[in-house]
């Protein structure tokens, strides 16, 4: 594999370009983001963490994600000096971002001010194995040195975003190796807790815990030796109230459990080629091309939230401040689709975000006077509308008022489309009934209170709004509006009927809570027919809105060149007055619905529209959407130019402002000009059909994209010695059958899985050990996790001698403290997740047993209340031979009368995992990768978890497996 396609360099230190620099190198793991900030600071720098969802409120913009304490401070001091980029002598210097690993490192040869010489290694990860999980390994050699190096490692709370702070500090502590912080949002009450451990290759080496209130800090030294390198590793852990009662508890306790800085890192990598194999696009004849894209790629999937659907990919993703960390139409439109065919759990995540804040845009439509839900323009937690209304302009200091929040109304039909979408290429029909539909029909309510019927010209309008193209505000009929609500109220009519055909209690639930009666039906189906439309027959030119044609026209060519958008040349008032675009509208309308359009039509308005549209410094949005129209009318040159805009906008910071943070709506729009425009990808009703169009130079393009659950793969050449378009394509190649399709039981390990036992087993164990006078702790009864009762307690005794007599005594006394503890399990004792799954499953017609080795798994289900849920149980009395033998599950497909290869085992204990693979059954691992990952798909919780999901995941896992064989063959 060439490092060169794959790794971001830098090698030279500009300290005028820092910001940038900081955005480029960001890192995070859809749970958090943190620019690429050195360790040790700089003077001006700007560091950040973002965690989604973590919103505080503030003046103007309502509210913004917390700038979170930062957690990369690692200071080294040598004989006094602080290593500093900004003083001392940069004898030599690199940083890199591996993308395919998603590690940051840096090289630097430093001398310090008083002349001694010191070679450091920095790398750092943000785990994508273990979403609270980050890391810095630092290696100082010293290359003349002899002496005392000492090392701060700490936390800082006093990050701000623009002079405002977001936390106050509740506490913090530190003792041996480890430290800790709890801090708590100023305004919305979000608790944070961060620990971080530093281990020293010196070994045992005294450390102090000091600092001032806020900076928790932990000290050593050690002595340097020229040649010798010493390795430091901070790993640090952080929670919020968002995902537990007690985050600071929860972050110090998972430190305690984690593995080797090295083991970390190794589930980091696996779980990066994991989703490199789904995700990567393969551009051969392109270097410069190949990176970019990977590099986008890599921002994008770097802020998809995995296992949260309460949150979305802010314009700046998790790597800066603009925007506010607000939610806007670049999510859907632009990144979802992306997702949508490559990782489409994270797309629905994304979905079901604006399914959660459909109150938000409920509210929104009452208070403007409407029916429906309209989404906010700008959406943050609750989906109200927190669009800033008036902002000082960075010229005049002067306030301007913004209108979007008020009449930027497309993101309405946005999100409907992304979640129609989203359904046609997932099939994804249980996500649909329960969400998409509401989001759909609720949203075409509002369209149907929207519009006006105007008597005169005997059509719907819909007036006084701002289309995609913000250099125009308060317009009328504005094109890509009133066609994609034509669009949104046609689909909303067929959805409607396909779910009274498919799920008429949801039909009726949604009938009367949105009151679809008879007469609304037929006004959207009035509406589609007679939404003002001003095209011309003959050429096919869509007016952008009413009176567009008669604004004064520009030459745009005539300002070149310049640095600025046209907009901040002329004013807002000024361009408002031109045919001046900011970005495509009437483009970006044939775009989103280019099945239908035909090739006059999009050639007039292309001719029409990209020579008065901004492409250099208006919004970051347009190129990409350019390059695949580009690629449509058969002009890869300028298709090119377009695509190369978007990709280097970060990269190359070709705007000026990547110091503000990644551009994820470019970022997607480059997927989508890669695979819609370049790879041509049309999906038909078979499935993805290419059609390339590779630009000059491409002599490969290859990428797979996953429709209704079946990898496509794509593999298009282009002949480089005769420089002529003559494309091979490779036709998809579906997958061979999906062995899930097979899988009819599911056998469910107890603990852990269906319920969370740990708690009574540890008052259990503990109660006896305390008897027995044996020290015993959480630790200790952690590492007891999936033993059975005779080896957990052999675990307890240690190499204490007891007699066989003893044994049996204590194993009966601890079971009898455990049984009495148990007696308070009720039905909420059901872990996350686990009701609906198992409902699922019945309704589903799949079969489902219990397969535990706890011998009072019987009492247990009782007492949860799911005895009817199964259809069998294995439990401590049915084998002989523990797990990881594969016994016990085999036994339970024999009781439901399956074969092991038609058995999903779901299991939390690497010893049951590993039985589940003996049996030759298909694993699902809840919890860590480190423990589970042998299983052939991780999870992290069921919760949220549908059974056709985990039928994909595990379809997925088939084919990697399938990939993997063909390769080693
Ligand atoms: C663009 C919008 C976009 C927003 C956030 C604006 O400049 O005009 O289309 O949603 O930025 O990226």
């Amino acid at each position: 594999m060439d490092s060169i396609s794959w790794t971001v360099i830098e090698t030279q230190l500009d300290a005028t370009r820092l910001h940038p620099q900081e955005t480029v190198f960001t890192l995070g793991n859809g749970y958090l983001g943190t620019r690429g900030s050195f360790e040790e600071g700089y003077p001006g720098d700007c560091p950040a963490t973002l965690i989604h969802g973590v919103y505080n409120d503030v003046p103007i913009t309502h509210t913004e994600l917390a700038n979170c304490p930062d957690w990369l401070p690692l200071v080294i001091i040598v004989a006094g000096e602080k290593f500093s980029l900004s003083q001392g002598r940069i004898l030599a210097y690199q940083r890199q971002l591996d993308l395919r690993l998603g590690l940051l490192s840096r090289d630097v040869r430093w001398c310090s001010p008083s002349g001694h010489t010191i070679d450091f290694h920095f790398e750092r990860f943000v785990s994508l194995a273990s979403q609270h999980v980050m890391a810095i390994r630092c290696q100082v050699t010293s290359v003349d040195f002899v002496g005392e190096i000492e090392v701060q490692s700490s936390f800082n709370s006093d990050r701000h975003i623009r002079g405002v702070k977001h936390w106050n500090v509740l506490n913090q502590g530190g003792s041996n190796n480890t430290f800790w912080l709890q801090a708590e949002t100023t305004h919305s009450g979000v608790e944070l807790g961060m620990a971080a451990r530093l281990l020293c290759s010196e070994g045992d080496i005294p450390m102090q815990f000091q600092g001032t209130f806020g900076h928790p800090t932990l000290t050593t030294t050690f002595q340097a030796q020229p040649g010798q390198t010493v390795t430091l590793e901070k790993v640090v852990t952080v929670f919020t109230s968002r995902e537990s009662d007690t985050p600071t508890e929860a972050a110090q306790k998972l430190l305690t459990e984690l593995p080797t800085y090295a083991s970390l890192l190794a589930a980091h990598v696996a779980a990066w080629a994991n989703l490199w194999q789904d995700c990567d696009i393969i551009i051969e004849g392109d270097v410069k091309a190949q990176l970019a894209v990977r590099y986008n790629l890599f921002q994008l999937l770097v802020a998809a939230p995995r296992y949260d659907d309460r949150v979305s990919i802010p314009p700046k993703t998790l790597s800066g401040f603009v925007y506010s960390g607000h939610i806007f139409w670049d999510t859907e439109i632009f990144v979802v689709p992306f997702l949508t065919l490559t990782q489409p759990d994270l797309a629905r995540n994304l979905l079901t975000y604006r399914y959660h804040t459909l109150p938000g845009a409920r509210r929104k439509a009452q208070e403007a006077g409407y029916e429906g839900a309209m989404y906010a323009w700008e959406s943050a937690g609750t989906g109200d509308e927190v669009t800033p209304r008036w902002v000082p302009s960075v010229k005049s200091g002067e306030m301007v008022r913004i209108w979007c929040g008020d009449i930027e109304l497309h993101i309405t039909t946005d999100v409907a489309y992304a979640v129609w979408h989203y359904w046609q290429a997932t099939g994804d029909d249980h996500w649909m009934r329960r969400y998409g539909t509401e989001i759909l029909l609720e949203t075409a309510v509002f369209w149907g209170s929207r519009v006006e019927w105007n008597a005169d010209s005997h059509c719907y309008e819909i007036n006084d709004v701002i289309g995609p193209d913000e250099n125009h505000e308060h317009v009328n009929n504005n094109a890509f509006t009133n066609g994609m609500v034509q669009w949104h109220l046609q689909t909303a009519l067929s959805v409607w009927n396909w779910l009274q055909q498919e799920d008429s209690d949801r039909a009726s639930e949604l009938q009367q809570a949105l009151n679809l009666t008879p007469e609304r039906l037929q006004q959207w189906a009035n509406i589609t027919g007679h939404l003002k439309f001003s095209q011309d027959p003959d050429t096919g030119l869509i007016e952008q809105f009413d009176g567009f044609f008669q604004l004064e026209d520009v030459n745009l060519a005539e300002y070149e060149p310049r640095t600025k958008s046209m907009q901040a040349i002329l004013g807002i008032e000024e361009t408002n007055q031109r045919q001046i675009l900011k970005q495509p509208d009437v483009l970006m309308f044939l775009y989103l619905l280019r099945q239908g359009v035909d090739r006059q039509t999009l050639q007039s308005n292309w001719d029409y529209y990209t020579q008065r549209t901004d492409h250099n410094y208006g919004s970051s949005l347009g190129p990409a959407i350019h390059a695949i129209l580009g690629c449509e009318l058969d002009k890869p040159a300028e298709a090119y130019t377009h695509f190369m805009r978007a990709a280097m906008v970060d990269l190359e910071d070709v705007r000026g402002n990547a110091g503000e943070g990644i551009h994820a709506a470019s970022a997607g729009g480059l997927w989508q000009s890669v695979v819609f425009g370049f790879g041509g990808i049309q999906i038909s009703n078979e499935g993805p059909i290419a059609n390339p169009h590779l630009p000059p130079g491409w002599t490969r393009l290859q990428f797979r994209l996953q429709w209704r659950n079946q990898w496509y793969e794509f593999d298009m050449q282009q002949s480089a010695i005769t420089g002529q378009q003559s494309v091979m394509v490779s036709t998809p190649t579906p997958h061979t059958p999906i062995p899930s399709a097979k899988i009819q039981g599911v056998i469910f390990d107890l603990d852990g899985v269906l319920t969370d036992t740990a708690d009574f087993h540890y008052l259990g164990w503990k109660q006896l050990a305390d008897e027995e006078g044996i020290p015993f702790s959480w630790e200790a009864n952690e590492a007891m996790r999936g033993l059975p009762r005779r080896d957990s307690l052999l675990h307890i005794l240690g190499n204490r001698p007891a007699t066989e007599e003893q044994i049996q005594d204590m194993m009966e006394r601890k079971n009898r403290y455990y049984l009495e503890l148990i007696k308070e399990m009720t039905p909420a004792n059901l872990l996350p997740g686990v009701l609906p799954l198992l409902k699922e499953l019945r309704a589903a017609g799949i079969k489902v047993a219990l397969g535990s080795s706890s011998k009072n798994a019987d009492l247990v289900i009782r007492r949860l209340g799911i005895v009817d849920q199964l259809d069998a149980i294995a439990d401590g009395y049915s084998v002989e031979r523990p797990k990881p033998a594969p016994d016990l599950f085999l036994h339970a497909a024999d009781l439901l009368h399956l074969a092991p290869e038609q058995c999903m085992v779901v299991e939390d204990a690497g010893a049951g995992v590993e039985a589940a693979l003996a049996a030759g059954m298909w694993a699902v691992g809840l919890g860590p990768v480190e423990r589970v990952g042998e299983a052939h798909v991780v999870l992290s919780t069921l919760e949220g978890v549908y059974w056709r999901d985990l039928l994909a995941k595990v379809t997925q896992s088939a084919q990697h497996l399938g990939i993997r064989q063909q390769i080693k063959v």
